[in-house]
């Protein structure tokens, strides 16, 4: 197939397109470079020894979107481009808004004028809010704690009515959990500008000395050892749960959770990390994060059933993995 890829050069993006390539399909990249760089593109290329497209567009932009829809015959888009710091979202609400539901708005309107039939969209668990884990498929949308889960929410309602309303549109929306570590060549991975807002880049950051120690937020949750408790999946688990979806996509609207189904604490990961690197990591319990959950894991059921997919690399892997990508950074 050849495959739209909005904001391939990001994080997630950039492993899919590492998997799609590999897996045959051809691969257009959409990015602006708002967070990321063209180097990571560069290397999409010598990870796998293939060539792609790549343009450095926005994604709100009508007339750049149209013309690249006008260019090549497309057969799927997986839409990852957009904003995703939960803190700045409350900040600057309308850039998230704008920036996240006017690309999906737009992106599925030329889907429908050029006669695009599949369309994959980067979700979260966040949607889930406060329901009882593990989060299934199933279970009612809650409203979300920020502007950022609601942008979300508000995207996935746009596809489902899309398609209820053009039955040919085939839509897959995918919630991740928390993705982390990296390709395992460590030549890509992700690299947060500024202090990182979250758990694993922090833990390489203080690893590799950039930061003094780790706060961990909150130990008296109630979980087994008091800190927060997160589903961590591989980012090239995550690239390959994409890559069987498109597969696999047919007609309608699919929701599927992409996580490992376990829960892991924020103690645990540090052990983890250290045991897989040798390395100390300090670390300090201080108050609990604003708007944060105790626990959120997926009911990874329904990928494994129906897509055939689950994640195959383990927390030590991803520690592993994290790391060095962390080190490439620094030599
Ligand atoms: P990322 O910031 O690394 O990648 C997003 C990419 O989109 C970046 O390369 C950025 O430059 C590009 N982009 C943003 N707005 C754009 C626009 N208007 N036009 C063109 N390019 C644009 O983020 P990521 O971690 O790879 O996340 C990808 C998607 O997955 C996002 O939609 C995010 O909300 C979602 N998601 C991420 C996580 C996570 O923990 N990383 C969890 C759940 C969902
Ligand atoms: C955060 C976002 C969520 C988003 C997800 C994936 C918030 C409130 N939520 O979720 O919307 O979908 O990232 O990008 O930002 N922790 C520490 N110290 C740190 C960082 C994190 O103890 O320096 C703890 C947190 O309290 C949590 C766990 O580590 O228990 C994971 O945190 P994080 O990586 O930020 O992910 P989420 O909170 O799941």
């Amino acid at each position: 197939m050849n495959v739209l890829v909005t904001g391939g050069a990001g994080f997630i993006g950039s492993h899919t397109c590492v998997t799609l390539l590999q897996a045959g399909h051809a691969v257009i990249v959409a990015d602006n470079l708002c967070n990321s760089k063209s180097e990571t593109v560069e290397k999409i290329k010598l990870i796998t020894g293939k060539e792609l497209i790549f343009y450095q567009i926005d994604v709100t932009a009508e007339t750049e979107v149209h013309r690249i829809f006008a260019s090549h015959p497309i057969d799927g888009v997986i839409h990852f481009a957009g904003f995703k710091a939960v803190c700045e979202s409350v900040e600057k609400p309308l850039a998230y808004y704008y920036n996240n539901t006017v690309s999906t708005m737009l992106l599925a309107k030329c889907c429908l004028q050029y006669g695009v039939k599949k369309f994959i969209f980067s979700s979260s668990a966040t949607v889930y809010g406060e329901n009882r884990v593990p989060f299934a498929e199933t279970m009612e949308l809650l409203p979300a704690a920020n502007p950022y889960g609601e942008t979300k929410v508000i995207s996935e309602r746009i596809l489902k009515d899309t398609a209820r309303a053009n039955p040919a549109f085939a839509v897959s929306l995918l919630r991740y959990f928390n993705p982390v570590g990296a390709h395992e060549s460590g030549l890509i991975g992700e690299s947060p500008q500024g202090i990182p807002n979250n758990l694993m880049p922090y833990i390489t950051q203080v690893a590799a000395g950039k930061l003094e120690k780790l706060n961990i937020f909150g130990d008296d949750y109630p979980t087994p050892d008091g800190t927060g408790v997160r589903d961590y999946i591989h980012v090239t688990d995550l690239a390959e749960g994409h890559v069987s979806a498109l597969d696999q996509l047919s007609e309608g609207v699919h929701i599927y959770n992409l996580g490992t189904g376990a829960g892991t604490s924020v103690l645990q990961l540090v052990k983890a990390f250290e045991e897989a690197n040798g390395i100390k990591v300090p670390y300090e319990i201080v108050s609990r994060r604003a708007g944060d959950i105790a626990s959120c894991y997926a009911d990874a059921a329904k990928a494994k059933r129906e897509l055939g997919w689950t994640a195959k690399r383990g927390i030590i892997d991803m520690c592993r993995d994290a790391w060095l990508f962390e080190k490439s950074l620094s030599s």
